[in-house]
């Protein structure tokens, strides 16, 4: 290749230098001209070739660096100040309410006395979203008592738990 683009100017070159030694006419010049021509067009092409070539192995090596990331589900930090703020009054301490304790993500997820009160992927079957919802079967399970949660709140613990209830 370094040939290819080297060449033209040389014999660009050469044919001033036989102009000057009146070694060819201007007949043969045209063709040396149209020679030119041809290898600096294929020495550019050449180039082209080149950078497209290392273009697509870029492209290729760096795939992974430019897929789309996973968009991240909400972790425990958007859920625990609801819980803080409302929920532990009750669930926490040495006899938490039905045993549960809504302090920390391991003890939320340890459930109560009755169980797992999260089931990670199901807001339906997670007896917590539930108890907020006030869909219970007994009114006295609805969570806080008295009281029911912002829409908001309530739909930031059931993304929470449908994206996979994670902790980070
Ligand atoms: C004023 C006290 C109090 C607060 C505040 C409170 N709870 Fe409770 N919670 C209770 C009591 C009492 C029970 C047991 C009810 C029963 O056994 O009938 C309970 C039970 C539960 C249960 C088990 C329900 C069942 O029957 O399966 C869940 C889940 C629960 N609470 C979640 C919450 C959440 C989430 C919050 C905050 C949004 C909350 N609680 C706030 C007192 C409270």
């Amino acid at each position: 290749m370094t040939a290819g683009l080297v060449a033209p100017q040389f014999v660009t070159q050469g044919a001033i230098n036989a102009m000057r030694t009146e070694r060819i006419d201007s007949r043969n010049l045209l063709a040396v001209r149209i020679v030119c021509f041809v290898m600096q067009a294929s020495s550019i092409s050449a180039v082209l070739a080149v950078a497209g070539v290392f273009a697509v192995s870029y492209a290729f090596a760096h795939q992974e660096h430019v897929k789309p990331m996973r968009a991240p589900g909400p972790s425990y930090a958007a859920v625990a100040p609801i819980f803080k703020q409302n929920c532990v009054g009750c669930h926490s301490g040495p006899h938490p309410k039905n045993g549960l304790d809504l302090t920390s993500y391991a003890s939320i997820m340890k459930g109560d006395h009755d169980g797992k009160v999260i089931v990670p992927g199901n807001p339906a079957r997670s007896r917590l979203s539930e108890a907020i919802h006030h869909s219970l079967k007994k009114p006295l399970d609805s969570m806080p008592p008295g009281r029911t949660l912002k829409k908001a709140e309530i739909f930031r613990i059931d993304n929470w738990i449908s994206s996979g209830a994670k902790e980070k």
